[in-house]
This record gives C-alpha cells, sequence and structure tokens, in this order.
C-alpha cells in the first residue's frame, strides 16, 4: 500500500538494482555463484558458465565488471573444462584497476567475461614426456587447479608433480583445497591419487619446505625430495606460471636442462604463462 500521497505509484521504492549495460558483442554477462576469501591477498570466485562457451583446461580468459569503459584483465580458468560453472582465483590489488572493485563482488553479482579463451598452458603445447611438473608461486597455480582436474593430464603423464610456492602458510590454502578436491574427484580422483604429487612451500614463514621453488632445483632438493633425476628433456615436462622474475629464472633452468619452449603450433619441453597482477 503506498502511504505516501506524493508518491506516484510509479515513483514507489523498489528493491530492483539499477538496470546494468548490456556487455559488448564480443563478451559474456555472468552470474556470481560463490566468493571464498582466504587472505587479504587472495580470493576465489566461482560464476555462471555459459552453455556455448568452450576452452582448454590451463587456458585463460579476459574479465571484467560491468562499466561504460570496462577494465579487462587476464584471469586463468582455475575450473576444469568440464566444469558446470567457471572459477577463478584472484589477487586483491589494493589500488588495482580491477582487483579493487573484483575484491568486493558478492553471489548474484555481474561479471564479464570475453568469448574467446587462449593460453600455451595447454597439454596439446607439450610433446610427450613421462613427468610433468607444474610450477607455480602465488595465483599461478590457478591454471594448474584447471589441469589437476583435466582427465587428459592423467592419461599423457605418468607423474604429475605441482609445486606451489608462496610467501605465507596462509596463501597455500587454495592450492591445498584443489589438491583434495582433484583426489576426491568422481572423474579423476583415482588417477590423480597415484599419480599428483603436491609439494607446497612457504618462503617467509617456517613450514615443511621454506625455499624457492628455483633453489630448490638449482641444489637439487627438489629431485632428492621426489627420488627422481635432475628436469632433462627425455622423461620431463614443465608448465609455468607466476610473477614475471619467477617466469623468467625457472625458464632459464629449463633451457639450461637442454629443454626446448612449446607453444600451440610447435609443441615442446616446457610452456610459460605469466600469472595476473594488477
Ligand atoms: P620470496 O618470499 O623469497 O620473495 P610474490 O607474492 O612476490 O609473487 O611471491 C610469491 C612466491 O614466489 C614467494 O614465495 C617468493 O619468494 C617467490 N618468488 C619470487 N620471485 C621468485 C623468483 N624469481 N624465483 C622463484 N621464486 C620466486
Amino acid at each position: 500500500m503506498n502511504l505516501n500521497p506524493a508518491l506516484a505509484p510509479t515513483d514507489q521504492p523498489t528493491d530492483q538494482p539499477a538496470p546494468q549495460p548490456a556487455p559488448p558483442a564480443s563478451a559474456f554477462a555472468e552470474t556470481v555463484t560463490m566468493v571464498r576469501h582466504y587472505t587479504d591477498r587472495l580470493f576465489m570466485f566461482r560464476m555462471t558458465r555459459p552453455p556455448s562457451f568452450r576452452f582448454r583446461s590451463g587456458e585463460f580468459v579476459m574479465i571484467g565488471l560491468p562499466g561504460e569503459k570496462p577494465v579487462w584483465r587476464a584471469y586463468s580458468i582455475a575450473s576444469p573444462a568440464w566444469d558446470e560453472e567457471i572459477e577463478f582465483f584472484s589477487i586483491k590489488v589494493p589500488d588495482g584497476p580491477l582487483t579493487a572493485l573484483l575484491q568486493k563482488i558478492q553471489p548474484g553479482d555481474t561479471v564479464w567475461m570475453k568469448k574467446k579463451p587462449t593460453g600455451t598452458l595447454v597439454i596439446d603445447a607439450l610433446l610427450p614426456g613421462r613427468r610433468l611438473y607444474m610450477f607455480s608461486t602465488g595465483t599461478g597455480v590457478a591454471p594448474f587447479a584447471s589441469l589437476i582436474r583435466e582427465p587428459e593430464t592423467y592419461e599423457k603423464f605418468e607423474q604429475v608433480i605441482l609445486t606451489h610456492t608462496c610467501r605465507d602458510v596462509a596463501e597455500l590454502k587454495y592450492g591445498e583445497e584443489i589438491v583434495a578436491a582433484a583426489k576426491a574427484d568422481e572423474l579423476v580422483g583415482e588417477e590423480a591419487t597415484a599419480k599428483l604429487i603436491h609439494l607446497p612451500a612457504a618462503t617467509r614463514e617456517p613450514y615443511v619446505r621454506s625455499q624457492r621453488i628455483t633453489t630448490m632445483i638449482e641444489t637439487g632438493a627438489l629431485f632428492a625430495e621426489l627420488g627422481v633425476a635432475p628436469l632433462s628433456p627425455h622423461t620431463d615436462r614443465a608448465m609455468i606460471c607466476g610473477s614475471i622474475e619467477m617466469t623468467r629464472d625457472i625458464k632459464a633452468l629449463c633451457e639450461a636442462a637442454g629443454m626446448v619452449e612449446g607453444a600451440n603450433s610447435a609443441p615442446g619441453h616446457f610452456v610459460v604463462e605469466r600469472a595476473f597482477v594488477g
């Protein structure tokens, strides 16, 4: 009932949110279904998946928030290609053009996602091999969250080693969860339990492992812990995702071991992608 005679029926306050701008033709508008904050620097969210959207596990896509001039940023898709929803793992940068706002999203909010996924951290960009190393730091674990839940990963490799190095122990939580999810998964659980080895490390807090992965490769501590020979192009393949410095340094170590970088058009022994920041 309208208790205010000054309000004509059409002026009545309403609970409806203001209409949102339509996304550009190149993008989908999707609805956030879940948000989880891990630390003051990290959070994950899930959103609906457009039925027509296809991608390969390990690829990234541009995402942005509705607006006149959206800021688009590349995000690795953290969910596998078969999942009904799309998952992302994100850093929070206080003044970041996108993440300052993105970190405030809630279930029900809209996120725009460009229609074309791309990326080099895909199984197709690697030559066949026995052992697959996934080297990640920080949010660089996101594409591997997808790939360790992808059946093809276990069809192609006998052993899959996920290294995840963060500053603090709390930042390792998402990686622990996705590894546990992969091992408990109906589709890949059995293979993941048999083949997936998770090596988390925290460099700025006491932890079971507290060295940078580059140090562990250089000193051989990584291979001693695994009980395997050092990196070799004959047996090993690697995927690398982290900061500019981290990807540069591990790439150099792979090349020093005689490994050659691959791409979609020319598969090789290792592939590299920089994790998103900003
Ligand atoms: P460190 O604590 O020694 O700097 P960031 O949050 O800065 O991206 O760092 C994430 C993790 O990556 C940290 O554990 C950090 O170690 C590590 N890291 C940073 N730079 C490199 C690098 N060039 N090579 C290997 N690890 C690195």
